[in-house]
């Protein structure tokens, strides 16, 4: 599902990152919403609505008693056809009256009277941020079921430095959409695998694969909007953490391997979708191995633990995803592969067609049965697969 028709109420407060929202207001009109803005006063100094007008091309919002609204009701009218309100930049001043309930002026009003979700980009100094009467407010509003997008860490506009940063636009749009996706994995504990890994012949040549790291990542993504809490181990790669996973970076199948030895226990689901290296060289070289007249090298190899079947063999198990990347006869060796690791589960695709792109195609083996979610982005083949899981232990639940 995409944001595509999704009714949005965008609130803006008094903060200097609204400067950004003008960013976030676009893109989320790029990604098909609906986007309505309300403003505070203080926010108005920051940007101005001709802003907010032009980029939503939809009239803004200021003012409880704006004659335009015909019955007066304006605290209720402007809300009632939107599936969520965000505010974003979300002032500690702003914050603090939504926990105590406050409503005295229009987004305040609109908020306390919402039949929608709520969602708060938080965006304050650092002091401000740590202060015991905003963190008192923040449990509050947790409580209370609303959701955050942020803050960051990072240098503030103030010149200080530390949480408080408003998330970047494209980060928000990101909790956006995982707000959106059905909670088909709440209160479960995901391990990931994911990217390649890499085997030292000696202290600056390593053997690797060709693996982006980007199917990983996007399941690892899929199963925190899915409301599941996800640990990534990840080989090198250049892919930005999603948002809200807790990653651990890793080269070596060994490493990998001991990681997730460390992170299992207690894991409901394990995906492993890294591109682990088969074999390592048996005896690294400590030093650089030089060039010696014509001598060419030779590399003795031995065999990496397979991660996902030692994981699969262990007493009370995670439920096991496994990946099978083939360049041929794709259905016939992910069956057989499925066998061999002793796993529910295998994602097939074509490897000419995945490594490295955004899209991909794939095929679900399990023991008896296949399902072909064919071809899309990965984000959203990604979420298919989690549901896919979430049925599949719901099913065995019965
Ligand atoms: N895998 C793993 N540890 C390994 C090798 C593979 O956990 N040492 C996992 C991968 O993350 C993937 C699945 O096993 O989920 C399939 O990996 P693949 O390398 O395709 O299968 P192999 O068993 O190595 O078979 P082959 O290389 O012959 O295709």
């Amino acid at each position: 599902m995409t944001l595509k028709g999704k009714r949005i109420l965008l609130g803006i407060t008094g903060g200097i990152a609204a400067y950004k929202v003008a960013v976030l207001a676009r893109a989320l009109g790029k990604a098909g919403c609906d986007v309505r803005v309300a403003m505070t006063e203080a926010a108005m100094r920051f940007v101005t609505p001709v802003t907010l007008q032009a980029l939503t091309g939809q009239t803004v919002w200021t003012d409880l008693w704006d004659p335009r609204i015909a019955d007066n009701m304006s605290h209720i009218e402007l809300s009632r056809d939107r599936d969520l309100i965000l505010v974003a930049p979300a002032s500690a001043d702003f914050l603090a009256k939504m926990a105590l309930g406050l409503a005295d002026d229009l987004l305040s009003t609109l908020v306390l009277a919402r039949r929608c979700g709520l969602m708060v980009a938080p965006a304050m100094n650092v002091e401000m941020w740590d202060n015991p009467a905003t963190q008192r407010n923040l449990r509050t509003l947790r409580e209370d079921g609303i959701a955050f997008a942020g803050p960051a860490a990072g240098d503030q506009a103030c010149g200080e430095t530390g949480m408080g940063r408003m998330l970047e636009p494209e980060l928000i749009l990101a909790e956006v959409e995982a707000w959106f996706q059905p909670k088909v994995l709440a209160g479960k504990r995901v391990l990931v695998t994911a990217g390649p890994t890499e085997e030292a012949i000696d202290p600056v040549r390593v053997i690797t694969n060709s693996s982006s790291g980007k199917m990983g990542y996007a399941v690892a993504r899929a199963a925190h909007e899915a409301g599941a809490s996800v640990t990534l181990i990840s080989g090198p790669v250049a892919l930005a953490t999603p948002q809200g996973v807790a990653r651990v970076n890793v080269r070596s199948a060994r490493q990998m391997f001991n990681e997730v030895k460390a992170a299992v226990e207690g894991s409901d689901i394990f995906i492993g979708v890294a591109a682990v290296a088969d074999w390592r060289i048996q005896k690294p070289a400590d030093k650089k191995i030089k060039k010696i007249n014509d001598r060419l090298p030779v590399l003795k190899f031995e065999e990496n633990p397979d991660i996902l079947a030692w994981v699969a063999a262990r007493k009370n198990a995670p439920f096991c995803v496994g990946f099978a990347a083939e360049s041929e006869k794709v259905a016939a060796n992910a069956r057989a592969k499925r066998a061999k690791k002793g796993v529910p589960l295998i994602v097939a695709n074509l490897v000419q067609e995945a490594l490295g792109a955004d899209d991909n195609a794939i095929t679900l083996f399990e023991a008896r049965s296949s399902k072909v979610l064919g071809r899309g982005p990965k984000i959203e083949l990604a979420r298919k697969l989690v549901a896919h899981v979430a049925g599949m232990i719901e099913k065995a639940k019965r």
